[in-house]
């Protein structure tokens, strides 16, 4: 799993956009790992937050249609270039070219992953 980098204006910024992020939603936060920006996809559910690089298995593409701007259909998040479907909670693919696949988790603090950091 991915570690992100110790940065106290980053982890501000993360902890703003978990405080926001709905049941059942993604959104995009941009964190530095290993010294790169690298994009991330943030889910919720049942409460609980993953991150996951924000990198699809099948091509490589950003699963986003516009920075930030996920698809999410009967609870899967769609990659927006062919159309992958997958778990919100695990990443994994469960229908498409990809299917069996996974999404890259990344490691969220504790108190970032709960959304209740101050
Ligand atoms: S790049 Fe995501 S389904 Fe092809």
């Amino acid at each position: 799993m991915l570690q992100p980098d110790d940065s106290p204006g980053v982890s501000v910024s993360l902890s703003t956009t978990l405080a926001q992020l709905p049941e059942g939603a993604a959104s995009e936060a941009v964190l530095a790992i290993d010294g790169d920006d690298e994009s991330l996809i943030l889910t919720r559910v049942a409460g609980r937050v993953q991150a996951f690089r924000n990198v699809c298995p099948h091509a490589g593409r950003r699963l986003d249609w516009a920075p930030g701007a996920f698809l999410i259909d009967q609870g899967r998040l769609v990659c927006a270039a062919h159309g992958a479907s997958f778990d919100m909670a695990s990443g994994l693919c469960v229908a498409g070219p990809c299917r069996g696949a996974s999404l890259t988790p990344v490691a969220l603090p504790e108190i970032e992953a709960t959304g209740t950091g101050s």
